[in-house]
């Protein structure tokens, strides 16, 4: 079972396979917000990687983050938990002004990810 560590939280076991999204919300109880329900459009649901930085990328992920200039940040609804890793949680509803954290996510990684290198 991977691990996940969000900074400042304790660190848990996350189904292999998870969306990294749920796993932050679910499994390590952190408010991360996904505005648009974990389909790589608002980019609320960034990380900052600290260990354990993914290689893929989905298609998706890769041009949301270059068309809005976004770097050294990841985003949680395109990744799987496939191995140990430690994230800062960035983009949290605490402080955000908004009402809730945005739709649920699907269990599965949202558009069919096309992966390619970072
Ligand atoms: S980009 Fe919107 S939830 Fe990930």
């Amino acid at each position: 079972m991977p691990k996940l560590t969000v900074e400042g939280f304790e660190t848990v076991d996350v189904e292999d396979g998870k969306r990294l999204v749920l796993a932050i919300e679910e499994d390590a109880k952190v408010d991360v917000l996904h505005a648009c329900g974990g389909n790589a459009r608002c980019t609320t649901c960034r990380v900052e990687f600290i260990d354990g930085e993914p290689v893929r990328m989905t298609a998706a992920e890769k041009a949301v983050l270059q068309a809005k200039g976004a770097t050294n940040v990841r985003l949680s609804c395109q990744i799987v938990c496939d191995h140990d890793m430690t994230v800062r949680a960035i983009s949290r509803l605490a402080g955000s002004g908004r009402p809730d954290p945005g739709g649920k996510p699907a269990p599965e990684v949202t558009p069919p990810p096309q992966w390619v290198d970072k």
